[in-house]
């Protein structure tokens, strides 16, 4: 089984949640081998360290994947993949060949607007690739502050990609940064990054835990809109996400849609809830943050 870790955007934690997740598996005694397409190897140099029984190979272009892919996936139960910071053919053959791909993105328009295409590449594969429905994608918010207005705006943007949006998002803590730093991964790390350590063990039994359990299909995600994110934000989404429709593929409001993206979509009307400028659209009850977006 391929999981991937995609983003074109950079900075957005692939990296971060690609390294933890093969941590964690390895840490359960799954047989799990890492193919790191990120050409700043940063989780190869991690888990060098970190684990160095776990299988790693460096990909960075199309060939170097297609070979080795099959091989690993072949005689591992799970293969992490890091996607690269682009769209790029590398990114593609990861998306196409991926049971699972989580989508980490920040909690900023600019993230969320730098991450449609990627979406819309998951998104079309799932609807006209060779495998009905794959990947499985999860959306992975990274790096929140809850209790803000930017997490709010930033769940509801991230809901109009169609995908289920995993409902427990990681925190802006220094515990994951440190983490590489120490070549370690946060429940290593002792009672300073505690909380760190029961919120991703939290994320990943939800969007790995089938995989654990099975080496087996994994079960339909359940639909973020049913998740208790009112019990992680303490601020509800107000309006669910919209559901794509197979028949006729979704195509996203050009005027609203980032440059380069003029067509299709993840999810009907993905971001018709906030205006370029921030204020509500369509209804929608959330209002943009007044606030510059993070780094990232
Ligand atoms: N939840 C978090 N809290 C604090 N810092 C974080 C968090 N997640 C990631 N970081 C930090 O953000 C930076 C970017 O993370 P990371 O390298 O994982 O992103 P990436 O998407 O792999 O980047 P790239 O696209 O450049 O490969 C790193 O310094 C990392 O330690
Ligand atoms: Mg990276």
């Amino acid at each position: 089984m391929l999981v991937a870790v995609l983003n074109s955007k950079g900075g957005v934690g692939k990296s971060t949640l690609a390294a933890h997740a093969a941590l964690w598996l390895h840490d359960r005694g799954i047989r799990v081998a890492v193919v790191d397409a990120d050409a700043q190897a940063s989780t190869s140099e991690w888990l060098t360290i970190a684990a160095p029984r776990i299988r790693l190979e460096r990909c960075d272009n199309v060939a170097a994947l297609q070979d080795r892919l099959p091989r690993l996936t072949a005689i591992h139960a799970v293969v992490i993949a890091d996607g690269p910071a682009a769209l790029s053919p590398e990114t593609a053959v990861l998306a196409a060949a991926a049971d699972i791909v989580l989508l980490p993105i920040g909690p900023s328009m600019m993230d969320i607007w730098a991450s449609y295409r990627t979406a819309r590449l998951l998104y079309r594969l799932r609807l006209r690739g060779p495998r009905a429905d794959r990947p499985r994608v999860w959306t992975v918010l990274n790096r929140v502050q809850p209790r803000t207005r930017l997490a709010r705006v930033a769940v509801e943007a991230v809901q109009r990609f169609g995908f289920p949006v995993a409902a427990t998002p990681l925190r802006l803590r220094t515990a994951y940064a440190e983490a590489c730093g120490a070549r370690s991964a946060v429940w290593r790390m002792g009672p300073a990054a505690r909380d760190a350590a029961l919120e991703i063990e939290r994320l990943f039994e939800e969007v790995l835990a089938p995989v654990v359990a099975a080496e087996t299909p994994v079960a339909a995600p359940t639909s973020a809109v049913t998740r208790p994110l009112t019990a992680v934000w303490q601020a509800a989404p107000t309006n669910p996400p919209p559901t794509p429709d197979k028949r006729t593929p979704a195509r996203a409001d050009p005027a609203a849609a980032p440059a380069g993206c003029p067509d299709g979509g993840p999810g009907r009307g993905w971001r018709q809830g906030v205006a370029d400028d921030g204020r509500a659209r369509g209804g929608a009850a959330v209002r943009a943050p007044a606030a510059k977006p993070g780094p990232g």
